[in-house]
């Protein structure tokens, strides 16, 4: 097929090319690199001997979505490109709507022109907010708790309303828990601007000696150790989950949300432990004030994409560790030495 990627050259969007290329799809990766680097896609050329279509521009530039669209005729659009941190959706909010929201629509303008009916969307557990029950499965009532979150949320309402109004249309909504890790080889990984707001990178960045220590933010959850839970999901079996969905996108139309996640809930202590074992390397921390907006627990039902996608988790917490020290500690400072 001909897969079409906005932000394949970021964090989840590399991952993905490299599994879509070596099945044998024709690709075409579309990156402003605002939040990406160049050399990842270098890297994952040379990692699967393939090559592919580069376009350099922002899904905001309508006339230039359109036209790239048009160009490379795609069967089917995975779209990554967007703004994804939750503090900095809560200081800029219009930025969020702006790049998240408008973003997609001027996608999908562009997808109709150039005849193509079929969508993976990278939305977000962030959707369903505070927990009703757990583990989240695809019903849990949607209610995100920040503007990041209602982002998603609106452009799942969206591509609802777009199959509605065409039997022919297509779009698998993936609902990502807490994706972490880096492919074995070490070449291609998770590479934050600046300081890292997730944990398993600043976990890292502290490991290879970048961070002094990690702040654990709240030592007082109702949880097993008092410590935040989440469902940590390696990127590798994510990218493979996209996969999946091209392939169920392919023939299947109607709009579908599915859960992707280990159904595992750890804690933050329960990385850092795991991390330490991976890495041979001590992690200092902090039990510091719980983090404004943060939720104690959540964690998957992946029942869904296990029916429907045939798909499932297939590496565990230790695995997602080692795999990113090993590209870590490969490379200290990400993609670009002047980080
Ligand atoms: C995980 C746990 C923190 C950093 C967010 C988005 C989600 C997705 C992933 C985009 C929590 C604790 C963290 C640190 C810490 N993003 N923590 N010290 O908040 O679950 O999810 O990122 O798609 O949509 O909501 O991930 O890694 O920030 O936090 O103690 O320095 O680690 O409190 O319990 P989160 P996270």
């Amino acid at each position: 097929m001909r897969v079409f990627l906005t932000g394949g050259a970021g964090y989840i969007g590399s991952h993905t090319l490299l599994e879509v290329l070596s099945q044998d799809h024709q690709v075409c990766v579309y990156d402003d690199f605002s939040n990406s680097e160049p050399e990842a896609l270098k890297r994952v050329a040379k990692l699967t001997n393939r090559s592919f279509d580069t376009v350099e521009g922002d899904v905001l530039d309508r006339a230039k979505i359109q036209q790239s669209l048009i160009d490379f005729k795609p069967d089917v659009v995975v779209h990554f490109a967007g703004k994804k941190a939750v503090g900095e959706s809560t200081e800029k909010p219009l930025m969020y709507y702006r790049n998240n929201v408008d973003g997609t629509l001027a996608l999908l303008e562009g997808m109709e022109a150039a005849g193509c009916k079929r969508i993976v969307f990278s939305s977000s557990a962030t959707v369903y907010g505070e927990p009703h029950y757990l583990p989240y499965d695809e019903h849990h009532p949607l209610a995100p708790t920040n503007p990041y979150g209602m982002t998603k949320y609106m452009v799942e309402l969206i591509l609802k309303d777009w199959c509605a109004s065409n039997v022919k249309n297509t779009a698998v909504l993936l609902r990502y828990f807490n994706p972490v890790g880096a492919h074995e080889s070490g070449e291609i990984g998770e590479d934050p601007n600046d300081i890292p707001n997730n944990l398993m990178p600043f976990v890292s960045q502290v490991a290879v000696g970048r961070r002094e220590k990690l702040s654990v933010f709240g030592g007082d959850y109702e949880t097993h150790d008092g410590t935040g839970v989440r469902d940590y999901i390696h990127v590798v079996d994510l990218a493979k989950a996209h996969a999946a969905a091209i392939q169920f996108a392919d023939g299947h139309s109607g709009c579908e949300a599915i859960n992707v996640g280990s159904g595992q809930g750890s804690s933050v202590l329960d990385l850092v432990e795991a991390f330490k074992s991976a890495s041979g390397r001590d992690i200092p921390y902090e039990v510091v004030a719980r983090r404004a907006g943060d939720i104690a627990e959540f964690y998957a039902d992946p029942t869904k994409a296990d029916k429907i996608l045939g798909w499932k988790t297939e590496r565990n917490l230790s695995d997602m560790c080692k795999s990113a020290w090993n590209w870590q500690s490969r490379n200290p400072k990400g993609y670009n030495s002047i980080k």
